[in-house]
């Protein structure tokens, strides 16, 4: 479907792009032709993926940054636009994230996640979105959210909270700065188990299968598919889409929707019973 220099002469800036969906996002636009740049707190996950699209005579940079500090991000950004010129798409990826009784949490435990997810999209975006728009450069950024951006969900208050204000951002840019030729999409993903999810999310095996038997699907993610579709939206194939966001999740959100969809579960003999009263006339 994609064709190898699909990002031929883009700088693609990936957020949390050492590990998990960022580095899937990261080695398959390197295959796709892109510059990639990469920034996050671990440094060895980094080099690691750095060096994997080296390895494929790909470019990649990347540069320690926590997104929670306005002045590591931008450190970061001067970096990348000495060695790799001025990025091109901005993919914010970095996420912090578990799973607690919410009144089981301190304010610390609440800042540090609103801090990672919200204030560092906003910061991230912010900083480079006003160095496209003071040189006149077009831009594509790509916020990573959650189908509870707009459900809310149980038990990941913070993040629920902080995705929600990220899907805000996105549709208040989409129209703020589309002015400036700068485009923003997102994706909710939904299951795509990675190393930080299991320890993180799904930390005993019952949470995780309890999240697999939601999906209508049958199955979690692949992350070439998360990837793929990172792609089309990023490229200029989907050039005409602006504050969209597109759920990747396999069902799983809406089959939690559907008011009817629990009768999934009935047997033949109760359908058989249910069309037999349904059907009485009177
Ligand atoms: C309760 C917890 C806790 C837990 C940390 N805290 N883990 N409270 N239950 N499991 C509290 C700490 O006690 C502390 O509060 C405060 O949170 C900050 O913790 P630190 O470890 O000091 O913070 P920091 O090192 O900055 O780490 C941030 C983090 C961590 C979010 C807590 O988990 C992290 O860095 N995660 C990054 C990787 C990650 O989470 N990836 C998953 C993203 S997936 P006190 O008061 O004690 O000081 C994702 C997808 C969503 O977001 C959609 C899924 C379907």
């Amino acid at each position: 479907m994609f064709s190898k220099d699909l990002f031929n002469g883009k700088t693609i800036l990936i957020t949390g792009g050492g590990t998990g969906i960022g580095k899937a996002m990261a080695l398959n636009f390197a295959d796709l032709g892109a510059t990639i740049c990469m920034l996050g707190r671990r440094e060895s996950v980094l080099k690691e993926t750095c060096e994997i699209i080296r390895d494929k005579g790909k470019m990649a940079f990347y540069h320690t940054c926590d997104i929670r500090s306005p002045d590591e991000i931008s450190s970061s950004l001067d970096y990348f636009i000495e060695n790799a010129g001025m990025p091109d798409i901005l993919v914010n990826n970095a996420a912090g994230n578990f799973v607690s009784p919410t009144e089981a949490l301190s304010p610390h435990a609440v800042d540090a996640v609103l801090g990672i997810v919200l204030h560092g999209t906003i910061y991230m975006t912010l900083d480079l979105g006003k160095r496209w728009i003071k040189s006149s450069h077009k831009g594509v950024v790509l916020d990573i959210v959650t189908t509870y951006s707009w459900t809310g969900s149980a038990f990941v208050v913070p993040s629920a909270a902080a995705k929600a204000g990220v899907l805000a951002v996105v549709r208040s840019l989409a129209v703020e700065w589309a002015r400036y030729g700068i485009r923003h999409v997102a994706i909710a993903p939904g299951p795509f188990p990675t190393e930080a999810t299991r320890k993180n999310l799904f930390p005993i095996p019952e949470v995780e299968a309890m999240l697999s038997e939601r999906v209508p699907l049958g199955r979690v993610g692949k992350m070439e598919e998360i990837a793929n579709l990172a792609a089309f939206l990023v490229s200029d194939h989907a050039s005409f889409i602006n504050g969209e966001v597109v759920t990747i999740d396999g069902g799983e959100w809406l089959k939690g929707a559907g008011q009817f969809n629990g009768m999934l579960s009935l047997s033949e003999d109760q359908w058989k019973a249910i069309r037999e009263i349904s059907r009485k006339k009177g």
